[in-house]
C-alpha cells in the first residue's frame, strides 16, 4: 500500500510545529466557508497573525470578518497578512475575559470561530465566551472551537502516550510530550488551561447550541456548537 500523504504546515504558519494542525484547519476552513458566504459575518476570537483567517479567506473571500486579540502587535501582523485578500475587516483589541468591553459589530455571526486561544482562559472565561457567542450567532450558524482538551483519567494516559509517538512517527515532529500523568499535570498552568472534552459539549448545550466534536486527533479536538 502507498504511503498516506498528510497534509504539513507550511513555513508561513506560526503555530507549524504542531503536527496535525495543517488538516484540521484545512477541515475548520472547510465548514466555515461552506456556513458563510458574501456578507456573511464571521468572528475570529484569537486572531493572532491572521493564520487561520487567511485560510479561511482563501476559501471564502467575500464575508466580512472580525477578528479579537489581546495583542496589538499581533493585530498589527494579521492587518498585513489579510491586507488585499478580504472586503471588510474589523480587528479589535480586547480581552476576551472581559467581554462586555469588547467593541465588536453586535452581528449576528454566520460563524465563530476560535484556534488554539481557549486553553489560554480560565474555565469560567470559556464559558461566558461560549455563552456570549451564542447570543450573537446567526439562525443556523455555528461557534467553532479547535483546542487542547485537557486529559484527566489517568488509566487512559498509556493511549494517549501511543497515540502520540505514532503521530510523531507519521508526521516527523511531536504533539506533545509527558512521560507520564503526573507529569502532564504538572504542565499545566496559567497559559496551558484546556477544558475537558464532555465540559465544550455541556456548556454548549447550557448556550442553547447543539453540540458535537466534529474531528479529534491525539489531544487536540475540533467542536461545533450548532445554533437551531
Ligand atoms: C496560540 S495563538 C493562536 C493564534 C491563531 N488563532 C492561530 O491559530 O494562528 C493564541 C492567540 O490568542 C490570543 N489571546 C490569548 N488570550 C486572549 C484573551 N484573553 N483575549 C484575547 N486574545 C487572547 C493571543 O494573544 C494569541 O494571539
Amino acid at each position: 500500500m502507498p504511503p498516506i500523504e498528510m497534509p504539513r504546515n507550511p513555513p508561513e504558519d506560526p503555530i507549524r510545529s504542531h503536527p496535525t494542525r495543517a488538516e484540521q484547519l484545512d477541515i475548520l476552513s472547510d465548514l466555515v466557508a461552506d456556513r458563510a458566504g458574501e456578507g456573511d459575518r464571521v468572528l475570529d476570537l484569537g486572531i493572532g497573525t491572521g493564520y487561520v483567517a487567511r485560510l479561511i479567506l482563501d476559501k471564502t473571500p467575500l464575508i466580512s470578518l472580525t477578528g479579537i486579540d489581546l495583542k496589538a502587535e499581533s493585530l498589527d501582523a494579521a492587518r498585513e497578512t489579510l491586507a488585499g485578500r478580504v472586503k471588510a475587516l474589523d480587528l479589535v483589541e480586547g480581552n476576551l475575559e472581559d467581554l462586555a468591553d469588547l467593541d465588536v459589530p453586535a452581528g449576528p455571526y454566520r460563524a465563530i470561530y476560535t484556534v488554539l486561544t481557549f486553553h489560554d482562559l480560565p474555565d469560567e472565561a470559556k464559558i461566558a465566551a461560549i455563552r456570549w457567542s451564542a447570543e450573537r450567532l446567526a439562525p443556523g450558524g455555528a461557534l467553532f472551537i479547535l483546542d487542547r482538551i485537557r486529559l484527566h483519567r489517568p488509566a487512559l494516559f498509556p493511549l494517549q502516550i501511543a497515540l502520540w509517538n505514532r503521530i510523531e512517527r507519521i508526521y516527523g515532529s511531536p504533539m506533545r510530550s509527558a512521560v507520564d500523568f503526573d507529569s502532564y499535570i504538572a504542565d499545566m498552568g496559567e497559559r496551558n488551561r484546556p477544558a475537558r472534552f464532555e465540559d465544550y459539549f455541556a456548556w454548549m448545550e447550557d448556550a442553547g447550541l447543539a453540540p458535537s466534536c466534529l474531528h479529534l486527533h491525539g489531544n487536540i479536538g475540533l467542536f461545533a456548537g450548532m445554533r437551531p
